[in-house]
Protein backbone atom coordinates (compact mmCIF):
# COMPACT_ATOMS: atom_id res chain seq x y z
CA UNK A 1 0.00 0.00 0.00
CA UNK A 2 1.15 3.45 -0.63
CA UNK A 3 1.56 6.38 1.23
CA UNK A 4 0.98 9.94 0.43
CA UNK A 5 1.01 13.49 2.02
CA UNK A 6 -1.63 15.52 2.53
CA UNK A 7 -1.78 19.52 4.16
CA UNK A 8 -2.51 18.36 7.56
CA UNK A 9 -6.10 19.97 8.53
CA UNK A 10 -7.54 19.98 12.03
CA UNK A 11 -9.79 16.84 11.48
CA UNK A 12 -6.78 14.69 10.51
CA UNK A 13 -4.79 16.22 13.10
CA UNK A 14 -7.13 14.91 15.82
CA UNK A 15 -7.48 11.45 13.97
CA UNK A 16 -3.65 11.34 13.96
CA UNK A 17 -3.22 12.01 17.56
CA UNK A 18 -5.95 9.59 18.72
CA UNK A 19 -4.19 6.61 19.33
CA UNK A 20 -0.21 8.82 19.06
CA UNK A 21 2.78 7.37 20.75
CA UNK A 22 5.26 9.38 21.99
CA UNK A 23 9.05 8.08 21.13
CA UNK A 24 11.76 8.15 23.89
CA UNK A 25 14.47 8.32 21.06
CA UNK A 26 13.44 11.73 20.22
CA UNK A 27 14.43 13.01 23.78
CA UNK A 28 18.25 14.29 24.16
CA UNK A 29 17.07 14.22 28.04
CA UNK A 30 15.12 11.10 28.57
CA UNK A 31 13.67 12.58 32.39
CA UNK A 32 11.54 15.38 29.71
CA UNK A 33 9.82 11.96 28.25
CA UNK A 34 6.18 11.01 28.86
CA UNK A 35 3.75 9.01 27.52
CA UNK A 36 1.15 10.70 25.37
CA UNK A 37 -2.92 11.25 26.56
CA UNK A 38 -5.05 12.29 24.17
CA UNK A 39 -6.58 15.90 24.56
CA UNK A 40 -8.66 17.52 22.53
CA UNK A 41 -8.07 21.50 23.18
CA UNK A 42 -4.37 20.72 23.50
CA UNK A 43 -4.53 19.39 19.96
CA UNK A 44 -6.22 22.42 18.73
CA UNK A 45 -3.86 24.81 20.21
CA UNK A 46 -0.76 22.67 18.65
CA UNK A 47 -2.57 22.62 15.11
CA UNK A 48 -3.66 26.52 15.53
CA UNK A 49 0.13 27.40 16.24
CA UNK A 50 1.66 25.40 13.24
CA UNK A 51 -0.51 27.37 10.90
CA UNK A 52 2.49 29.57 10.59
CA UNK A 53 3.82 31.13 6.80
CA UNK A 54 7.34 29.76 7.91
CA UNK A 55 5.87 25.97 8.40
CA UNK A 56 3.83 23.37 6.28
CA UNK A 57 2.19 20.30 8.58
CA UNK A 58 1.97 17.58 6.61
CA UNK A 59 -0.28 14.31 7.15
CA UNK A 60 1.66 11.19 6.34
CA UNK A 61 -1.47 8.90 4.70
CA UNK A 62 -2.18 5.09 4.71
CA UNK A 63 -5.29 3.96 3.19
CA UNK A 64 -7.28 7.42 3.91
CA UNK A 65 -6.11 7.85 7.68
CA UNK A 66 -3.06 9.76 9.38
CA UNK A 67 0.29 7.28 10.37
CA UNK A 68 2.45 10.14 10.75
CA UNK A 69 3.60 13.71 10.42
CA UNK A 70 5.69 15.60 8.35
CA UNK A 71 6.70 18.73 9.15
CA UNK A 72 8.76 21.39 6.40
CA UNK A 73 9.50 24.11 9.52
CA UNK A 74 11.62 27.20 9.29
CA UNK A 75 10.91 27.86 5.83
CA UNK A 76 13.56 30.75 4.51
CA UNK A 77 12.56 31.87 1.47
CA UNK A 78 15.06 34.26 0.88
CA UNK A 79 17.90 31.41 1.43
CA UNK A 80 15.37 28.45 -0.12
CA UNK A 81 15.85 25.94 2.29
CA UNK A 82 13.50 24.51 5.56
CA UNK A 83 14.05 21.68 8.33
CA UNK A 84 12.53 18.31 7.68
CA UNK A 85 10.82 16.15 11.24
CA UNK A 86 9.25 13.36 10.95
CA UNK A 87 7.27 11.37 13.70
CA UNK A 88 5.24 8.14 12.73
CA UNK A 89 2.22 7.81 14.92
CA UNK A 90 2.60 4.82 16.70
CA UNK A 91 5.32 1.94 17.45
CA UNK A 92 3.34 -0.57 14.72
CA UNK A 93 3.62 2.05 12.07
CA UNK A 94 7.32 2.00 12.40
CA UNK A 95 9.67 -0.11 10.60
CA UNK A 96 7.69 -0.72 7.67
CA UNK A 97 9.49 1.45 5.06
CA UNK A 98 6.28 4.47 5.30
CA UNK A 99 8.95 6.74 7.36
CA UNK A 100 11.57 7.08 4.60
CA UNK A 101 9.20 6.78 1.86
CA UNK A 102 7.44 10.23 3.87
CA UNK A 103 11.14 11.84 3.89
CA UNK A 104 11.43 11.15 0.40
CA UNK A 105 8.06 12.78 -0.80
CA UNK A 106 8.58 15.75 1.99
CA UNK A 107 12.09 16.36 0.37
CA UNK A 108 9.79 16.23 -3.45
CA UNK A 109 7.36 18.68 -1.84
CA UNK A 110 10.27 21.03 -0.50
CA UNK A 111 12.30 20.97 -3.69
CA UNK A 112 8.93 21.03 -6.42
CA UNK A 113 6.16 22.38 -4.37
CA UNK A 114 7.24 25.26 -2.09
CA UNK A 115 10.52 25.85 -4.86
CA UNK A 116 13.18 25.47 -2.06
CA UNK A 117 17.17 24.13 -2.78
CA UNK A 118 17.59 22.85 0.36
CA UNK A 119 16.39 20.63 3.38
CA UNK A 120 18.29 20.59 6.90
CA UNK A 121 17.44 18.01 9.69
CA UNK A 122 18.79 16.96 12.99
CA UNK A 123 18.67 14.04 15.17
CA UNK A 124 19.07 13.22 18.86
CA UNK A 125 22.64 11.48 18.42
CA UNK A 126 21.36 8.22 20.02
CA UNK A 127 18.61 8.02 17.63
CA UNK A 128 20.25 5.95 15.11
CA UNK A 129 17.08 4.68 13.12
CA UNK A 130 16.68 8.04 12.44
CA UNK A 131 20.09 9.17 11.25
CA UNK A 132 19.84 5.86 8.98
CA UNK A 133 16.81 6.96 7.48
CA UNK A 134 18.17 10.20 6.80
CA UNK A 135 21.31 8.79 5.40
CA UNK A 136 19.16 6.60 3.37
CA UNK A 137 17.18 8.92 1.97
CA UNK A 138 19.94 11.20 0.47
CA UNK A 139 20.78 13.17 3.66
CA UNK A 140 25.01 14.26 4.33
CA UNK A 141 26.39 14.73 7.76
CA UNK A 142 27.22 18.34 7.74
CA UNK A 143 28.34 18.25 11.76
CA UNK A 144 27.50 17.66 15.33
CA UNK A 145 27.44 19.36 18.87
CA UNK A 146 27.10 17.14 21.96
CA UNK A 147 23.67 16.19 21.61
CA UNK A 148 22.72 16.06 17.39
CA UNK A 149 23.91 15.48 14.04
CA UNK A 150 22.91 17.89 11.63
CA UNK A 151 22.22 16.98 8.20
CA UNK A 152 21.34 18.82 4.53
CA UNK A 153 20.40 17.54 1.60
CA UNK A 154 20.46 19.82 -1.63
CA UNK A 155 18.20 19.80 -5.19
C1 LIG B 1 12.44 7.80 12.38
C2 LIG B 1 11.17 7.32 11.72
C3 LIG B 1 10.44 8.48 11.07
C4 LIG B 1 11.57 6.33 10.62
O1 LIG B 1 10.39 5.85 10.02
P1 LIG B 1 10.18 4.27 9.87
O2 LIG B 1 8.94 4.07 9.10
O3 LIG B 1 10.26 3.63 11.22
O4 LIG B 1 11.49 3.88 9.03
P2 LIG B 1 11.64 2.84 7.83
O5 LIG B 1 10.87 1.61 8.14
O6 LIG B 1 11.34 3.52 6.55
O7 LIG B 1 13.20 2.57 7.87
C5 LIG B 1 13.83 2.19 9.07
C6 LIG B 1 15.27 1.90 8.74
O8 LIG B 1 16.03 2.04 9.94
C7 LIG B 1 16.70 0.82 10.21
N1 LIG B 1 16.79 0.73 11.65
C8 LIG B 1 15.84 0.36 12.53
N2 LIG B 1 16.31 0.45 13.79
C9 LIG B 1 17.58 0.91 13.69
C10 LIG B 1 18.59 1.23 14.64
N3 LIG B 1 18.39 1.09 15.94
N4 LIG B 1 19.78 1.70 14.17
C11 LIG B 1 20.00 1.86 12.85
N5 LIG B 1 19.06 1.58 11.90
C12 LIG B 1 17.89 1.11 12.33
C13 LIG B 1 15.86 -0.25 9.54
O9 LIG B 1 16.61 -1.42 9.31
C14 LIG B 1 15.48 0.47 8.25
O10 LIG B 1 16.56 0.55 7.37
P3 LIG B 1 16.69 -0.39 6.07
O11 LIG B 1 15.48 -0.12 5.22
O12 LIG B 1 17.97 0.06 5.43
O13 LIG B 1 16.74 -1.80 6.58
C15 LIG B 1 10.21 6.60 12.72
O14 LIG B 1 10.86 5.45 13.25
C16 LIG B 1 9.74 7.49 13.83
O15 LIG B 1 8.69 8.14 13.74
N6 LIG B 1 10.50 7.56 14.96
C17 LIG B 1 10.13 8.41 16.10
C18 LIG B 1 10.33 9.88 15.78
C19 LIG B 1 11.72 10.18 15.25
O16 LIG B 1 12.71 9.57 15.63
N7 LIG B 1 11.75 11.17 14.37
C20 LIG B 1 12.96 11.62 13.75
C21 LIG B 1 13.49 12.76 14.54
S1 LIG B 1 14.58 13.69 13.53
Amino acid sequence: MEITLELMTRELCHALFRGWQNDPAIYADISLFRPYVYDEAAVDRYFDSKQVSSRVLLAIMLAGEPIGEVQLKRIDREKGECTLSIHMKHDGLKGRGYGTEAERLAVDYAFYSLGLCAVNADTVKKNARSAHVLEKVGFKRIGEDEGFFYYRLEK
